[in-house]
Order: structure tokens, then sequence, then C-alpha cells
């Protein structure tokens, strides 16, 4: 066996790993909790699973460029695992193995982090976090009409419009049909729908002679790209009544790279990132394909990823603004305790616990500090009011600090007048 060759050690993270300084972390934890608030909005159901998984769950069920991008290893059981690169197999797993215990149809999100070695790239890293939304148990139109209309308030709660973004749709169904009518196997299909998610990326001096192979001429593939869009009107009707259409463009050029999709696919586009903010589809075949036939059931899902999103956020100036002020607002004190008479430590510190169990955020010098550097230590933390104590004890002053008014309470009153 291979040797592997040591880390030079160093104090950076791996390449494509990031650190979560507070400040990072304060962002994404906005991200986080408003994906949340949106989806519970939607009524989906939070979940998780393992971080680890047999390796053969993504060879056999992903495909594409995914397997050779895997995290994988053998374990000291001799399993040869993989970091998850994406959460579709597990959900469908997970939904597999209890399938009865749940009335469909099923919602379901989960906020996670993912693994993918991937080439060093804009947008792209080697560990990033998805928010995975899916629906099991369901075909209908209505079905697909919801998620695409959660995939856009999904980014629409964050302040982005049509301008900032779009869903690219497409059925994949489309492509059967031309592959069909070409006498395509079916088992080629997903080499060909390789070349069709690459099209965009790819010159055509790499495409042509990949089309080649499958007899298919650049002319000709232009020629049917040029057709008219398939008939997507109950889906329009049902984006229309949510006044969503403006967000929606059919393209037959989305077919997504992953090997399960089987019917509409899409991607949430950010034409001034020319980049990906999220994608998904239908896949009714990978819980059978699981399960050897013994559960089938019909799954229509996408993921966002956290990296497009945030560089997105950034560059738009009302939702860069957005963003600063709520990470702000999560971090700011309610109070900040200046003890002006060290003899009074012991009561301040009783009176401060008490506030934190109200629920209050408050912060106060560990240890002697002289008055006016404990107002600036308020200041810098953005505390509402000071809560000072000193030789006046039981009687203490509350100062807002936005006005610099004070007023004088007693120490049991503090509680009521800083409204809790
Ligand atoms: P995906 O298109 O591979 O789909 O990933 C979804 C989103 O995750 C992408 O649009 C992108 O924003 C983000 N993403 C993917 N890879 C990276 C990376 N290396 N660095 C940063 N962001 C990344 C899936 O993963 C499917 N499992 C989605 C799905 C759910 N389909 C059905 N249900």
């Amino acid at each position: 066996m291979d040797t592997p060759a040591p880390i030079k050690l160093s104090l950076q993270p791996l390449p494509g790993f990031r650190d979560f300084y507070p400040a990072e972390h304060a962002v994404r934890t906005y991200i986080f909790e408003t994906w949340r608030r949106v989806c519970r909005s939607y009524a989906f159901a939070e979940y998780d699973g393992p971080m680890l998984e047999p390796e053969e769950l993504y060879v056999k069920k992903s495909g594409g460029e995914l397997v050779g991008q895997l995290f994988n290893f053998v374990d000291k059981g001799k399993r040869a695992v993989a970091l998850r690169p994406e959460m579709t197999p597990t959900v469908a797993r997970m939904l597999a193995v209890r399938d009865r215990d749940y009335k469909k149809p099923v919602k379901w999100f989960s906020i996670a982090s993912f693994f993918r070695y991937e080439k060093q790239q804009d947008g792209r890293l080697r560990e990033f976090c998805q928010l995975n939304c899916d629906l099991f148990g369901d075909r209908s139109t209505g079905g697909e009409a919801e998620l695409l209309s959660l995939a856009i308030d999904l980014f629409r709660a964050f302040g982005l419009t049509a301008e900032d973004f779009h869903l690219r749709v497409n059925d994949r169904g489309v492509w059967d049909d031309f592959l069909g009518a070409r006498g395509i196997a079916p088992e080629r299909r997903p080499d060909f729908l390789q070349i069709i998610d690459k099209l965009e990326r790819e010159p055509r001096a790499v495409s042509e002679p990949k089309l080649a192979e499958f007899s298919v001429s650049w002319e000709e593939l232009q020629a049917f790209l040029a057709e008219p869009a398939p008939s997507f009107g109950p889906l329009i009707a049902e984006l229309e009544a949510r006044g969503l259409r403006e967000f929606v463009r059919f393209d037959a050029t989305i077919v997504r790279g992953l090997a399960y999709y089987t019917g509409l696919v899409f991607e949430v586009f950010a034409p001034a990132h020319g980049r990906a903010l999220a994608g998904g589809g239908r896949y009714d075949d990978l819980i059978a394909t699981l399960t050897d036939g013994a559960v089938s059931q019909h799954a229509f899902g996408f993921a966002v990823g956290d990296v497009v999103l945030e560089k997105v956020l950034r560059a738009v100036p009302h939702t860069r603004a957005r963003l600063e002020e709520s990470v702000r607002a999560a971090s700011a004190l309610d109070a900040y305790g200046v003890i002006a008479d060290e003899a009074r430590r012991p009561e301040a510190l009783g009176l401060f616990a008490q506030l934190r169990a109200a629920g209050l955020r408050l912060d106060y010098p560990l240890a002697a500090a002289k008055v006016g550097k404990q107002f600036q230590a308020a200041e810098a933390a953005g505390a509402r009011y000071a809560v000072v104590i000193g030789a006046e004890w039981p009687q203490v002053k509350l100062k807002t600090l936005a006005t610099r008014t004070e007023e004088a309470c007693a120490a049991e009153e503090v509680l009521a007048r800083l409204g809790r």
C-alpha cells in the first residue's frame, strides 16, 4: 500500500476548507436561520443523517463527476467509506427504511456540511454547506410547483429579486425523446447528458467530437435547442397563481450532472456570477434502485449551497446591508454590567445572574476596571443599556447608551425596566 505523503503542518486549514471565526460564523448562522424559517413556513420538518456513508452509495447512485471527487478511504474495519458529497442518497436511504412510518407526502429539510474534492475554482470549496429540501410520495404538478416556489422564497427571504436570480427549468424527458428518436440506447444516455450538462462551460471544440460519438452533429443539436420548449402549462399556471412566473425560464440545456434524475430538473442561477445557487429535480427511481425494488417512492428535491449565496448577498447592496444589520443585531448585548464600586461585586454578580437567567444577553468586566473603560466596553459591545452598580446599592443606575439618559431604580426593578 502507498504510504501517504505527510502533510506539512501549517496554521491554515487544508485547501478548500474554512475556519469560521465569530464574524464568519455569524454570517453562516444568519443564512441557516433564514433557511430554517422559510422551510418551516412551508411545513417542512428538519432531519439529519451520518456524515460518513458506504462509498458504494455514491459510486452507484450519484454517478457523474461526483464519483471522482469523493473523499473516500478504507476504515479500520476494512469498509470502503466516503464523507458525504451530497444528501440525496442518504435521505433516500432513510426514507426507504421507514417508508411506512411516514404519511405521504413527506416534506423534509436538512442543513449540513458536504465534502467534494473539487478543483480550486471560484465559488467551489471542498467542504461546503447545503440546505436540502425533498418531497416524497407525491408526483403532482402541485408538488413540483410547491418546491419551485420554496426554492424562490428561500432567496427572496434574503431580499434578492428576479434581477438577481432566476430558475432554469427543464424536463429530462425532452432528451429521452431526442435520444430515443435517434435509436440511442438508454444505458448510453447518462454519458450523453453529461455532454449537455457541460455545454455552457466547455468550448464547442470539446463538445463537438463527444457529440459525434453519438452521431449527433453540432448543427443538429443547435436546431433542437432552438425549438420551442415543451408545454409546461400546468406548472406555469401554478407559479402564476403564486405571483412567481417572472422567476422561471425554460431551458433545454439544463439536464443536471447527477445520474439519478428522471423528469423535471432545475437550477437556480445568479446571472451576475455565472454560477448555480441551487439545483435539483425529480428522482423517482432512486429509492427502488437502493432497495432492489422492495420500496418505490416518488421523490423530488433540491439543494442550495452557502458559498455562492454568500457571494451574491455581499455583492447586492441592499442584501449586504440586511446581512450586516442582522449579524450586528445577533451579537449585540442587551446590557453591560458596570461595577463602579468593587466592594459591591458580589451583589452585582447576583443581579447579573438573575438578568441572564431571565434571558438577557449581558457581559461585565471580569476584573476591577476603571468606570470609563467599562462604559467603552459597553459601547463596543453594542449594548443597549449599562446597569451601574455602586455605593448606592440596592439602588442602581440604568443608562440607555444610545441617548445617554440615566435613571435610578431599585435592583429588583431592573428586569421590569429593561422590558422583561
Ligand atoms: P448539486 O447541484 O451537486 O446538487 O449541488 C447543489 C448546490 O450545492 C450547487 O448549486 C452549489 O450551490 C452547491 N455546491 C455543490 N458543490 C459545491 C462545492 N464544491 N462548493 C460550494 N458549493 C457547492 C446536489 O447536491 C443534489 N443532491 C441536490 C438534490 C437534492 N437533488 C434532489 N434533492
